[in-house]
């Protein structure tokens, strides 16, 4: 039978390092709530409930982490004794009885599902506490992971740890799982009688041997376990997390030239063979399906690009936009809200807002649908296989016909019917031999000038 399982989120910390009027855990990381990194790589774990930990912001940082398809409900650690104490803010959850009980930190977003089902693995074979380690160079302000004979004999904090100990290299990443059916019995065993007098949940450890149980370490790697305490350690989460993304990406087929100048959202899909070039950013909420291809200095956010599509160089895709198949949007257009249909070219200096193109059209270069008023917005229907003459206004709402021409420089306001022509510009005059005349007349002027200068 399955194992049921309660995971814990610890996030009542109070962010002073960060300097924000937010809790760190509501910092975005690749768009997304940092806390919902953590909740969100549980929905991915067989989890059946999550018991967050609040403090400061506990309202917003609840609803952060809310995600679809988890039962969680938040507890409030009132004061900060320490992160023992913090986890027994819920009691009342971990009393309800699971077989496994996880311990997870707000602030470390990198965790994976993997790495979790390993300490749970641990907690089948027997073990009580089974404890998430890494190695480091750099082992300084972490716990530090006593081991003997496979088995975990305690975690020393830096503040209360020999200088033998201090040498150490595996640290503690703070996370672990716990045996659920000890767990409040350890947890209540817990006491402060260090050098912080915190209730430090590390020492579940030594408890838990004492009381005739066993703990081991799980090593996971050392990225996984970055944490956020500053505004300098919230860029490298979002480097690390970058970096994790696009090699994923890049290993299911996905073609990007410079990687490392690619900026993804938490949320961003990129299909197979599709290219993404130097310098694109993608907000949250893009699509983009096999082959399109996404030229350099390009942004996009809650946009569909779908196979073949075509964007940039130096596109903006904002919200609402979606391009149909073999459809393209070329440099410096801004396209929101707006379904562009399948091998339509909008192709320069344009601005295409709540409108419909139909495939096939052809918009020109400066084209501007005029969709607000200064009231509201109102919409453009553009027909398939019109052609929109360069530097036309379509004064919305308006709406132009399938196979219609609208002439350069127009400014439409009243519908055009299908395969209709639209001139909506004075009309040209040409005078025979006026060039000349004028030339001459400006020369004249500046004789007149000239002489005038010379006699002042
Ligand atoms: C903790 C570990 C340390 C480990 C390190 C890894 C303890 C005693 N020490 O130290 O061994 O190497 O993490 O990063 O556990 N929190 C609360 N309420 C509290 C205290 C903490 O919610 O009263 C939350 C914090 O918001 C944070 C997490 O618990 O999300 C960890 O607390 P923090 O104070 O950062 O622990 P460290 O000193 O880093
Ligand atoms: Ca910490």
């Amino acid at each position: 039978m399955a194992r049921t399982c309660l995971a814990i989120v610890l996030a009542a910390g109070e962010s002073t390092r960060m300097k924000s009027n937010k809790s760190k855990v509501l910092h975005p990381i690749a768009g997304r709530p940092m806390i919902a990194h953590v909740t969100g790589m549980l929905t991915d774990c067989d989890v059946d409930h999550v018991a967050l930990v609040v403090g400061r912001d506990a309202e917003k940082v609840s609803e952060a982490a809310s995600l679809d398809g988890l039962k969680l409900s938040s507890y409030t650690q009132v004061e900060r004794l320490g992160t023992g104490h913090a986890v027994l803010a819920a009691r009342e959850a971990i009393s309800r009885g699971f077989d496994d009980v996880l311990v997870l930190f707000g602030d470390s977003p990198l965790l994976t599902a993997d790495t979790l089902s390993r300490a749970r693995e641990a907690l089948t074979q027997g073990v009580d506490v089974a404890v998430i380690g890494f190695m480091t160079e750099q082992p300084s302000g972490y716990g530090r992971l006593l081991i003997e004979n496979g088995e975990l004999l305690a975690i020393r904090e830096e503040k209360d740890a020999t200088e033998d100990e201090r040498a150490i290299r595996f640290c503690n990443g703070g996370m672990m799982a716990i045996n659920g059916a000890k767990a409040l019995e350890y947890l209540d065993a817990i006491g402060n009688d260090n050098a912080k007098g915190e209730y430090y949940l590390t020492d579940i450890v030594e408890v838990a041997r004492q009381k005739g149980g066993r703990a081991v370490a799980v090593e996971a790697p050392e990225d996984e376990l970055a944490g956020c305490n500053n505004r300098a350690e919230l860029a490298y989460l979002e480097k690390l997390w970058q970096e994790r993304r696009r090699r994923e990406l890049m290993l299911s087929g996905v073609t990007m030239i410079a990687p490392e100048t690619v900026f993804l959202a938490w949320d961003t899909v990129i299909g197979q063979d599709a290219v993404i070039e130097p310098n694109v950013v993608f907000g949250p909420g893009v699509t983009i399906e096999p082959n399109a291809i996404v030229h350099a200095f390009s942004h996009l956010e809650g946009a569909l690009v779908r196979s073949n599509a075509s964007v940039g160089p130096y596109a903006r895709l904002r919200p609402g936009a979606t391009l149909g198949e073999g459809a393209k949007v070329g440099n410096f257009c801004e396209v929101k809200k707006a379904d562009i249909g399948a091998g339509a070219k909008v192709n320069h200096l344009t601005y295409i807002g709540d409108a419909e193109i139909g495939a096939g059209a052809n918009i020109g270069a400066g084209t501007i649908t005029c969709n607000y008023d200064g009231v509201n917005k109102h919409l453009t229907k553009i027909g398939a296989n019109s052609f929109i003459g360069s530097n036309s206004s379509l004064v919305a709402p308006v709406s132009i016909g399938d196979g219609a021409y609208v002439a350069s420089g127009s400014v439409i306001t009243k519908d055009v019917e299908d395969n209709a022509l639209a001139l909506a510009r004075a009309r040209q005059e040409v005078k025979p031999g006026r060039a000349a005349i004028i030339r001459k007349r400006i020369a004249a002027l500046k004789e007149t000038l000239k002489k005038a200068r010379a006699q002042d």
